[in-house]
């Protein structure tokens, strides 16, 4: 394959409840849904040279066989686990069985809530993560990976 023509492909992962963004606790995660969100990523990644899927799941095994699968078939993760972030072993061994960069991130600031969001079981199995900036975090999170991989 030529140079020209490889396009990396990058899997964005969204985790537990964030098909309903938009009805969503909106003072929170703001008005976006999350066919929004995907059509930006997927038209920003054109713009990059970069092939996005998007995934999501409210259930943790199907979020697991998903990354099990990106293995074999993607460059490069964003992945926004939700709740499993301050809960889930099984999401993060399934992220440290990936050798490509993973970026964690948060449409809020994990760290200003609750006691119980503070802790990511994900943050040290990620490459960086994005806390706090809104839905923009998600268009970021995109642009920082696009580098990593022309690093790479
Ligand atoms: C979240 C933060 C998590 O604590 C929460 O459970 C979510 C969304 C965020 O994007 O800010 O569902 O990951």
């Amino acid at each position: 394959m030529n140079q020209e023509q490889y396009k990396p492909n990058i899997l964005v992962i969204h985790g537990p409840n964030l098909n309903m963004l938009g009805k969503r606790e909106p003072e929170v995660y703001g008005n976006m849904t999350l066919d929004e969100i995907n059509s930006q990523l997927e038209h920003l990644g054109k713009a990059l040279g970069i092939s996005v899927d998007t995934f999501q799941s409210n259930h943790e095994g199907a979020i697991i066989d998903k990354i099990q699968e990106a293995a074999t078939t993607q460059k490069g993760i964003i992945i926004n686990p939700a709740a499993f972030t301050h809960t889930s072993i099984a999401i993060r061994d399934a992220l440290l069985s990936l050798d490509v960069p993973i970026i964690e991130i948060h449409i809020s600031n994990i760290y200003k809530r609750e006691p119980f969001r503070h802790k990511s079981l994900i943050s040290d199995v990620a490459d960086a993560q994005i806390t706090g900036l809104g839905v923009k975090g998600y268009i970021i999170a995109l642009k920082a990976l696009a580098e990593m991989l022309q690093d790479r």
